[in-house]
């Protein structure tokens, strides 16, 4: 079966085309929006994305030199995510499944994340570590299904990043640069770890670190923030690996492509006797391969969806997919 995957959740559309048999990733190409100034506008997100689909669909079948004939499934991120960016990619995905007369399918996208890392890593059953922009969760599966067992109560760990970015005067994305700078850090600045039960938030380390830019070297703040958002995130992922008795750690998301945390994680998992996974860059960020993949496992466990099911879930919880392909 070969899929072809449309992402469109956030900043990023993507499409990417899978072989189920053997697995391969024939194409996986992307297009970012990055906003001018400021933070990301949805409606503006969703434009970039129209404006760029026919573009990046060209290439994505140039690269897997397949053509429309070759495709079998049309998947698509169908949440959870900003609603107008959801929509383009939606309207693009149900366009193409009656022109092509092909079933579609809609992918929930955090655990997209989590089946394109198991796949390219051969992890079997891990806890994942999913780390973006929007997004902080630790995901597991159990009894069923994939259940959220920590996540942030604010804002997301990229967003925390970005944000600070935005405010020092880094262009967007900001993670990438602060972890330049944190390397040079040489001092830790003290700032609010924030672990409540297995959720994490980082609202105030944000306003913390604002406050500590009058006084410190900005090199230690990052270094600082680096520091205490990766220990959270460490210790709550540790935790859910106790409590769910699973032995492999997979990484997923933007954040994830931070060297430090990636550290932090592999040691706590190396402490426990425990297998860590991480993805490489082009399938830890949002893309399409990664949705293409999820709707083939979810076809091939005998799931359908009509037309009339694919409207989009802004709020598309991890927990409320029935995952028959496991
Ligand atoms: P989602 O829709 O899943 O929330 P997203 O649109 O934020 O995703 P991703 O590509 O998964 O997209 O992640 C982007 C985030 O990753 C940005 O916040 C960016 O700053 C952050 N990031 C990228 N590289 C690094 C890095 N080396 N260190 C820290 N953060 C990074
Ligand atoms: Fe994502």
């Amino acid at each position: 079966m070969i899929c072809l995957g449309i992402e469109g959740t956030a900043h990023t559309v993507g499409i990417g085309i899978v072989r189920d048999k053997p697995f391969e990733i024939l194409s996986n190409v992307s297009s970012m929006y990055r906003p001018a100034a400021g933070g990301i506008h949805p409606r503006d997100a969703a434009n970039h994305h129209a404006s760029v689909f026919t573009d990046i669909l060209k290439k994505s079948l140039d690269e897997a030199n397949i053509g429309f004939g070759n495709i079998d499934l049309i998947g698509f991120s169908i949440g959870p995510g900003l609603g107008p960016c959801l929509r383009t990619a939606a309207t693009a995905a149900r366009a193409l499944a009656l022109y092509l007369e092909k079933p579609i399918m809609g992918v929930n996208h955090c655990i997209a994340h989590l089946e394109i890392g198991r796949a390219v890593t051969g992890a079997d059953d891990p806890v994942l570590l999913y780390v973006s922009g929007g997004n902080t969760q630790v995901i597991a599966f159990m009894n069923g299904k994939y259940r959220v067992f920590g996540e942030t109560l604010d804002i997301g760990i990229g967003n925390c990043l970005d944000k600070f970015g935005r405010e020092v005067g880094m262009p967007f994305p900001a993670g990438p640069r602060i972890e330049e700078m944190a390397k040079r850090g040489k001092k830790y600045v003290p700032l609010p770890y924030s672990v409540k039960g297995m959720d994490v938030s980082f609202s105030g380390i944000l306003t913390a670190a604002m406050h500590a830019m009058e006084r410190e070297r900005i090199e230690d703040v990052c270094f600082s923030m680096q520091e205490t958002c990766f220990s959270m995130l460490t210790e709550v992922t540790e935790r859910a690996m106790a409590h769910t008795e699973k032995a492999e750690v997979l990484l997923g998301g933007g954040v994830a492509s931070n060297r430090r945390l990636q550290e932090m994680v592999r040691k706590m998992a190396e402490e426990r006797g425990a297998k860590f996974y991480c993805p490489p860059g082009k399938v830890l960020v949002d893309n399409g391969a990664m949705i293409a993949w999820t709707a083939i496992l979810m076809k091939k466990s005998g799931m359908e969806m009509g037309i009339e099911d694919t409207s989009i879930k802004q709020n598309f919880r991890t927990d409320e997919v029935d995952v028959k392909w496991r």
